[in-house]
């Protein structure tokens, strides 16, 4: 178990008052939080064969970690291919889980092919325009029936005090403020059943919060169509409070969106540690986390009419981007 441990199990023993004995005994996250909400789990198809029956078990939901990204689905103009998320939709299918569709539109992992022109230059708005429509209907054309709601917009806010929208974005620098727009009424004009998500991180926390709920209020005051809010949580030990994440969530809920717990994941470091200070979690660590874990839950639990979905960043505790965030694998390994 690595030191950045999301402890799922843990949680659930906590959460359901069974005592620590064994993995057989521990209970079904999915169903233990059935009646409130979905459990899911962000994999790439290589996690589908060892994680089997850990994923069976426990979740309801997938998201593709990577691979419906567009980098991923295609590197040069005109060529798309699928064979990785195809693999996790047929393992959705099989298994009859939910699958959440992660991301149409994001500044990061786009291949830069999109933003160009045949002599390298940027394109115009109108090109780039076309390029996100084209990109939003292979996606949903190929994956509108499995997947029930789609992060279409990723990360457009800004973490800058002073400015509302991340402007170290292509998207945004050749398109403008409305590209937000568009995403949106391009997803909904090629699924109209889709759920359709707006995606970020730090989304608890009161200025990026704020700036959120204003660009939600600006879509919905415009008729464009968007479902849900998704709040990432990449949280660690020592942040966010409890009690901030609850004002989040009643400010959110005021909004009449679903809400999706979307990239759920406790780190044992602060956001900006830049050395490890264990190397395996001490147990003070992991009791702390739990009871986090506990509070957390407690907390989504209260909100079960509009959290639907609460989805973990990653499978296991050996199976997580957190061993390399904030502090990398290497620097461990290394010492
Ligand atoms: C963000 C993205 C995810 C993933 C994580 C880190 O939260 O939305 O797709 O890249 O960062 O793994």
């Amino acid at each position: 178990m690595g030191a950045n441990a999301s402890l799922v199990l843990l949680l659930v023993l906590l959460s359901s008052g069974v005592a620590l004995g064994g993995e057989q005994q521990v209970p079904s996250l999915r169903e233990t939080y059935a009646p409130y909400f979905e459990i899911g789990a962000a994999v790439s198809p290589g996690v589908l064969y060892p994680y089997d029956e850990l994923l069976q078990t426990h979740f309801s939901s997938l998201t593709l970690e990577n691979a419906m990204k567009f980098v991923e689905v295609s590197r040069s103009p005109g060529s798309y291919r699928f064979h990785s998320a195809d693999r996790v939709v047929e393992y959705v299918r099989e298994h009859d889980m939910l699958m959440r569709g992660h991301t149409l539109v994001w500044h990061s992992q786009v291949p830069a092919y999109v933003f160009l022109d045949e002599d390298n230059q940027p394109v115009d708005r109108d090109t780039l325009l076309e390029r996100m429509e084209e990109h939003i209907g292979i996606m949903l054309e190929r994956y509108g029936d499995a997947v029930y709601a789609w992060d279409v917009v990723n990360e457009a806010i800004s973490d800058e005090a002073g400015e509302y929208l991340r402007t170290n974005s292509r998207w945004y620098e050749i398109i403008g403020e409305d590209y937000i727009a568009h995403a949106f009424r391009m997803a909904h004009a090629a699924d109209p059943d889709a759920k359709l998500f707006y995606n970020d991180y730090n989304a608890v926390q009161p200025a990026k919060r704020d700036k959120i709920i204003r660009l939600i209020k600006e879509l919905q005051a415009d008729g464009v169509p968007i479902h849900g809010i998704g709040i990432q949580g990449h949280w660690s030990l020592y942040d966010p409070p409890v009690s901030m994440i609850r004002q989040a969530l009643e400010l959110y809920s005021e909004l009449g969106l679903e809400i999706h717990i979307t990239e759920l994941d406790m780190s044992m470091y602060a956001w900006n540690s830049t050395a490890p200070s264990v190397w395996e979690p001490t147990e003070d660590m992991l009791s702390r986390q739990a009871r986090r874990y506990d509070e957390i839950f407690s907390l989504f639990r209260e909100f079960s009419d509009v959290i639907t979905n609460v989805t973990f960043w990653g499978v296991a505790d050996d199976h997580t981007w957190l061993d390399d965030f904030p502090v990398r694998a290497q620097i461990l390994t290394s010492l």
